[in-house]
Parts: structure tokens; sequence; C-alpha cells
């Protein structure tokens, strides 16, 4: 499995979001990280389609969409109109978990399924085989800037057990308050998906996106 990073533009400044995209881009990161919030899956509202829509061609990357929305099937097949390669959406907020990735499979766009922090892994034990990627939340999703829960990495390394136990080689991302001074604990622990948000974008975008695909190529 391949170590990536997608840097969250959740922590961007949407007033020059093109110009700070490129400079993530240069410096090797191979995803963009998109949260998608709808005020009610969590407090918080953030940004959507049109946002989308507009990235679609604009960049190399790979649009890898974060929906924390309520009954994502909603909305499945316009984020793949707008550009969306990997959908992933939240066990939690889904009535009907396995539908939902059959609507994103039926769309050509991978499949992605997370957990929040207090949702057992366990949890994902029915799916194992129906995603391409799964999202272990390592901050309550809504907001950018949170600590990393350290129990966390406890949660990866199970994880990533039950995917080997079965022959899987499904990426596992992690998302909240990793930067590079933990990012190799979370690699160490099983994921090869890194979500960054602040570590990416305050301060120099390119000094840390280079300094995060440093330690990504040495795991
Ligand atoms: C939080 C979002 C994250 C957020 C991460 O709910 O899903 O993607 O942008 O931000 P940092 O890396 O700042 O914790
Ligand atoms: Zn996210």
């Amino acid at each position: 499995m391949k170590n990536i990073l997608a840097p969250s533009i959740l922590s961007a400044d949407f007033k020059i979001l093109g110009e700070q995209l490129k400079e993530t881009e240069e410096a090797g990161a191979q995803y963009i990280h998109f949260d998608v919030m709808d005020g009610i899956f969590v407090p918080s509202i953030s940004f959507g389609m049109p946002v989308l829509s507009s990235l679609k061609g604009f960049t190399e990357q790979v649009l890898d969409v974060h929906l924390m929305v309520t009954e994502p099937v909603r909305y499945v097949k316009e984020f793949a109109k707008c550009g969306a390669d990997i959908i992933t959406v939240h066990l939690e907020a889904c009535e009907d978990v396995q539908g939902t990735l059959d609507a994103i499979h039926e769309c050509g766009v991978k499949a992605g399924l997370s957990i929040k922090p207090k949702t057992p892994v366990d949890a994902l034990l029915p799916y194992l085989d129906q995603a391409e990627m799964f999202l272990v939340m390592s901050v309550e999703p809504g907001f950018g800037g949170q600590a990393f829960i350290p129990e966390s990495l406890e949660r990866i390394r199970s994880l990533r057990e039950l995917l080997e136990k079965q022959g899987l080689k499904t990426d596992i991302e992690v998302d909240g308050g990793v930067y590079q001074t933990n990012v190799a604990e979370v690699l160490t622990a099983g994921a090869n998906v890194i979500v960054s948000g602040s570590g990416v974008y305050k301060g120099d975008i390119r000094k840390n996106t280079a300094g995060f695909m440093e330690i990504l190529r040495k795991y």
C-alpha cells in the first residue's frame, strides 16, 4: 500500500484556494481532502457541490470527499457528478450502510466508510470487503485544529489486523490532529492515507507538504 497525503482544504485560505492547492500538488500531495458538513451530523457547515465542481479538472490530485452529512445517500450522485473520485460516508449517518456503499459504486466512484472516535471498530466488520477505504476519525468530526485522540492508534491497529485476517489490503485513512510530529506513529499503527488540515495549511504550505512527504516515503 502506498502512503498518501490528503491535505484538508478546510484549513485553506479560500480567497486563494487555487494557488494553495497547487502548492500542495507541486510538493507531492496526491489527494485533496474535501470536508462537507451539513450542520446536523456535525455542528458546523462547510462547503459543497459548487466548490467541488470548480476543482474538477483543475488539478491531477484525487478528490477525496468526506461527507459529514446525515443520510449521505441523498447526495452521492451529485458529488460524483461534481468530480469526486472517492466518497466517504459515516457509518453513523446511514440508515442503510450497504445501500449507500452500493450507490457510490454505481456512480463509478470509490467508496470510503468512516467511524467517529466512539464507534467500535467492530462495527465495520460487515463491510470490510465492501469499501476501498476506511476512515478512522482521530478527533470528533466537525472542526479542524483539534488535538489527536491517542486511543485512535489502537483503533487503527485493530482495524489493520481485521483487514489482514481477511487478506485485504484496503486503505486506512486517518483524519484529525495529524502533524509531522505524530504522523510516524499513525503510519506505524497501520494507516496509509494521512489527512492533515492545520498541519499543511497553517504556515508554509509547500514546506509542510514536503516535510510530510519525506516522512511518508520513509514508511
Ligand atoms: C474534521 C475534518 C478534518 C479536518 C482536519 O471534522 O474531517 O478533515 O479538516 O483538520 P486538522 O488536521 O486541522 O485536525
Ligand atoms: Zn475530513
